[in-house]
């Protein structure tokens, strides 16, 4: 029988009912210290039965922080905080891995630990502004990270990595993508480095490489996973050359045997986007691929069934969508996603969008 995305499915060690997936969502919902309330722990419940959750974006350390009310994997309230999420989860079968965040220079002072300046591979402004508790602020020219400094942000994601253990995550997910600081680090447009860090394909890749290692060391390679997103220009973010670099990104991924390689395929905003080859890129990564952006029903079966991804994740359809599984199961109409409420704000837009039970 082909495999359809109603399959189960292992990613690593990770047992899957199904191969639909919740896509990494910020939601700007954390309580006081960025610490994941109940009503978190609800809204990841309602929408248990995915094969796998995948955490909003999480920040490993006070300065991975770039936006309100993102909750924290770097201090023991939020450990205790998550352990709600996971614990509602668990009870409802479900399985839920957490997405471990550095924002890089996507951050602004005032989010900043001593309002110092956000940091960064190199000494570059995005263009665009940050969101901020007092409203959106131009983004300002972060600092460039030294290299004695890389080995405490790979210690960072290691003790990240053993907070969400202890918190009760199936796994972790390093987030590579969206113009955040590994990705920083990855494309050219935002890394002007001269030391090992810079400059060619396998320097840039250094800095995700020795994360992958850290934060495998911790988790163990099946229950770790990396996201990536080639061709996303989100956060003022490009590279001269996207299929080299992350056709080397894969090749480099592979000797870990990760849990899977996660790739948003195309952009989130901006048009004359360059070419790119996803089956190639599909092929140079030798364990599983969850594929992202864009699918509905029918393109992630189509995608499953030719063998290009193990795994479909769902972003947009799953704010607007808890009982997605069973829509799709049921070819049920799906309820429209309200973008006023996607960042911040309360049960409205969050916990409160009806299931086919009503
Ligand atoms: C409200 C919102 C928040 C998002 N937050 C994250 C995030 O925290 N981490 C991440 O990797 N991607 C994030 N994304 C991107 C989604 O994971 C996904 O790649 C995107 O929505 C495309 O998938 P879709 O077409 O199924 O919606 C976010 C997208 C939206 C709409």
């Amino acid at each position: 029988m082909t495999a359809d995305l109603f399959s189960p499915t292992k990613l690593g060690s990770i047992a899957l009912k199904n191969r639909i997936a919740m896509a990494p969502l910020t939601r700007n919902r954390a309580g006081q210290g960025n610490v994941p309330q109940l009503i978190n722990a609800e809204y990841y419940a309602q929408r248990a039965s995915a094969g796998l959750l995948i955490t909003e974006a999480t920040p490993i350390s006070a300065t991975a922080h770039g936006y309100p009310a993102t909750p924290g994997i770097h201090d023991s309230e939020q450990v205790e905080g998550w352990k709600q999420v996971t614990a509602a989860v668990h009870a409802k079968g479900g399985k839920i891995v957490l997405q471990l965040w550095h924002v890089g220079r996507i951050s602004h002072p005032s989010l900043q630990p001593g309002h110092a300046l956000p940091v960064a591979p190199s000494a570059i402004k995005p263009a665009g502004q940050a969101f901020t508790y007092e409203g959106l602020q131009d983004f300002v020219t972060p600092r460039a990270l030294s290299i004695e400094e890389l080995p405490g942000i790979v210690a960072d994601y290691a003790r990240a990595t053993q907070n969400a253990l202890d918190a009760g995550f199936d796994g972790v997910e390093v987030h590579a993508a969206n113009g955040y600081l590994l990705d920083q680090f990855l494309r050219d447009g935002t890394n002007h480095r001269t030391d090992e860090y810079g400059g060619s394909m396998e320097n840039r890749t250094r800095l995700l490489l020795e994360v992958t290692k850290a934060v495998v060391e911790v988790a163990g390679a099946d229950r770790v996973g990396v996201r990536i997103s080639p061709l996303n220009p989100f956060n003022d973010i490009s590279d001269s050359n996207p299929q080299a670099l992350f056709n080397h990104v894969a090749d480099s991924l592979n000797p870990f045997g990760l849990a899977y390689l996660h790739v948003v395929e195309g952009g989130m905003g901006g048009d004359n986007l360059p070419a790119f080859d996803f089956a190639a890129l599909r092929r140079h990564f030798h364990g599983s691929y969850i594929a992202n952006l864009g699918y509905d029903k029918a393109k992630g079966n189509a995608a499953i069934a030719s063998g290009h991804a193990d795994v479909v994740a769902y972003g947009a359809l799953y704010i607007a969508n808890p009982d997605l599984v069973a829509r799709f199961q049921q070819d049920a109409p799906l309820n429209a996603p309200d973008h006023a409420t996607f960042y911040g704000g309360d049960a409205k837009g969050y916990t409160d969008y009806p299931t086919l039970q009503g």
